[in-house]
């Protein structure tokens, strides 16, 4: 039986802190000091490690590169006034990574492993949590099939790890997006409800021609007929229509989003009705041209909330209303940061403190 409270840990004697410029941060492309990695071998999970920042050695063969046993998850480290530190919701990712990990054929984490990893990850390279306003230290867990096959077949071995990067929000200003109506992310009853590698490998060219086309992201429609919203590139989807904050329902084809539960959760305590259920294209695009969509956004980690501002729908662009007459987003937005700052009762219990 492992030692859940064992860890092996490999201080770096070069920290790159000093080197990094905490106002200028391109997301997902500076990395803290240290890493923590857990293998899994002959039926088990081994002794944790954490150590410098660094490449791994793999196999040519690794099957993960092959065939795409490979799962991720997103979370989010915040540091408060008084400098305490805590992590939004991390249970909530384990869980998912676990689904994930379970509809990929591979091993689902113990709580005690995660958590005790993550704090001390964490604890070590504190002083890479920024504090600034809109700021966090992100952090990225991943789990990848290793060894040496290319038999098609789940691996035996594997390799969960966690690395951690300071960053400010994803999108920098408001959306533009368009209506997908060729692609798919994702289909009832495959793998879109779990955060696989390959969900994201294949919306990429999709998200290219969009971007090409002059829009930020994608709203992605339903497999089968694109006549239903699903979610956003990284995002969950929301819209207010009729004083009503309305998303799509989730489905194996939609990733539950931590942050679209804490949104609807907190539109609940503030009194406003919301709706989970099949949001059409055609019902959204119709409140549109009457001027009666009251606001649009996608909702997640990375993103936070991203307000949607414009709309291209079979080769034209419809504005929605102006971010400053938004009046529930900016609400919801601003609770979901009092409560991550430390500046409101997390009545929840949301926040771990590390
Ligand atoms: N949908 C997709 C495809 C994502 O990649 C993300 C980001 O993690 C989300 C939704 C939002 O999920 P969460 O709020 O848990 O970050
Ligand atoms: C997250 O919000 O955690 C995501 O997964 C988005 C990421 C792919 C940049």
């Amino acid at each position: 039986m492992l030692d859940t409270q064992t860890i092996q840990i490999q201080k770096t004697g070069n920290s790159r802190l000093s080197s990094v410029d905490f106002n200028n941060l391109d997301f997902g492309a500076v990395f803290s000091d240290h890493m923590l990695v857990i293998d899994y071998a002959n039926g088990e999970w081994q002794t944790p490690t954490i150590l410098p920042f660094g490449n791994f050695s793999l196999s040519p063969a690794n099957p993960a590169l092959h065939y795409g046993q490979a799962i991720f998850e997103g979370l989010k480290a915040y540091k408060n006034e008084q400098g305490e530190i805590s992590v939004f919701r991390p249970l909530a990712n384990l869980e998912r990574l676990n689904t994930s990990a379970e509809r990929l054929c591979m091993p689902t984490l113990p709580e005690e492993l995660y958590m005790h990893g993550l704090s001390e990850l964490l604890r070590l390279d504190a002083d890479w949590i920024p504090s600034a306003a809109g700021s966090a230290l992100y952090i990225r867990p991943f789990m990848f099939g290793t060894g040496e096959f290319l038999g098609v077949r789940p691996a035996t071995e594997y390799r969960f790890a966690i690395i951690t990067c300071p960053v400010n929000a994803y999108y920098s200003s408001p959306l533009r997006v368009k209506v997908e109506e060729k692609y798919v992310r994702a289909v009832e009853g495959g793998f879109g409800f779990s955060k696989a590698a390959g969900n994201y490998a294949g919306s990429l060219l999709p998200a290219q021609k969009a971007l090409e086309a002059g829009y930020h992201q994608l709203l992605w429609t339903d497999g089968k007929t694109h006549e239903y919203f699903e979610e956003s590139g990284t995002m969950n989807l929301m819209f207010v229509i009729n004083d009503t904050l309305i998303t799509p329902a989730l489905s194996t084809s939609i990733l539950a989003g931590i942050t679209r539960d804490s949104i609807l959760q907190l539109a609940k305590d503030h009194g406003i009705s919301v709706e989970e259920r099949k949001v059409s294209v055609a019902e959204v695009m119709a409140e549109v041209q009457q001027g009666t969509l009251q606001e649009a956004f996608g909702c997640g980690t990375a993103a936070v909330i991203s307000q949607i501002v414009t709309i291209g729908y079979q080769g034209q662009d419809f504005d929605l209303p102006p971010v400053s007459e938004r009046k529930y987003s900016p609400l919801l937005a601003q609770t979901l940061d009092d409560i991550r700052t430390g500046k409101k009762p997390d009545t929840h219990h949301w926040m771990v403190q590390i």
